[in-house]
């Protein structure tokens, strides 16, 4: 496996920069479907095959005080993630190059950038959600990579993104392997279909730098 960051498209390549921010202008989302090097996504599969079962906790809704586990939202299982490995490294120092470059296009002001493991067993979905609610969080922008060597159609695991005016569904995206979704938080109710097989995805957020304590998302 390479450890070098690698890409298709990789670091420094204005193009593929140029097409995000040009889609997230005009569109809001965009979904792309070979956005990293396969050595890196194939590094990022091993990770997270290799992370203990025990380390994947029951997800969440809310933070801090108001977190609670509902069962009927969602049911998938998450680990954070950080620098362990150089994998790791690689799609942080990746985000890390996109934050600067749609700072540098469109001003966001992203400040730094969140992440986790996602594991969905069979049968587990997340319903439809916003992943921040306008002036109370400080999430602006979420991404999806996914980490699903072999996928058809009839596994289900659709990411569903809806029309943020009118509710109708703008995309069924089927989640597979080394493809990044990248949405505005703010703007899209989206949904997980329930997967017919074990569905793995790093879910993340670039954030602002909020000031106000009360309301910021901590970063675990
Ligand atoms: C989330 C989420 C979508 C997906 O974790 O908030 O919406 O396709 N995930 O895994
Ligand atoms: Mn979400």
């Amino acid at each position: 496996m390479s450890t070098q960051p690698v890409f298709d498209r990789g670091p420094g390549d204005g193009d593929l920069y140029e097409q995000i921010a040009v889609a997230l202008e005009r569109d809001g989302y965009i979904v792309l479907p070979h956005a990293l090097d396969l050595a890196a996504v194939d590094g990022l599969f091993l990770d997270l095959k290799s992370v203990d079962e025990e380390e994947f906790k029951r997800a969440g809704i809310g933070r801090q005080s108001d977190f609670q586990v509902n069962p009927f939202v969602r049911s998938d299982r998450v680990r954070w993630l950080d620098g362990e490995t150089p994998s790791a490294r690689v799609f942080l120092d990746w985000m890390e190059a996109l934050k600067l470059a749609l700072n540098r296009r469109l001003f966001l002001g992203l400040f730094d950038y969140e992440c986790h493991y996602a594991s969905y067993p069979v049968g587990a979905f997340y319903k439809k959600h916003v992943d921040a609610f306008k002036g109370r969080s400080n999430r602006v922008l979420s991404t999806v990579f996914y980490l699903n060597p072999v996928w058809q159609p009839g596994d289900g695991g659709e990411l569903v993104i809806y029309d943020p005016n009118t509710d109708q569904v703008l995309e069924k995206v089927l989640p597979e392997y080394g493809k990044l979704v990248i949405f505005l938080s703010e703007e899209f109710p989206h949904e997980v279909l329930a997967a017919q097989r074990e569905r793995y995805s790093i879910a993340g957020w670039f954030r602002v730098n909020a000031s106000s304590a009360a309301l910021a998302d901590p970063a675990a």
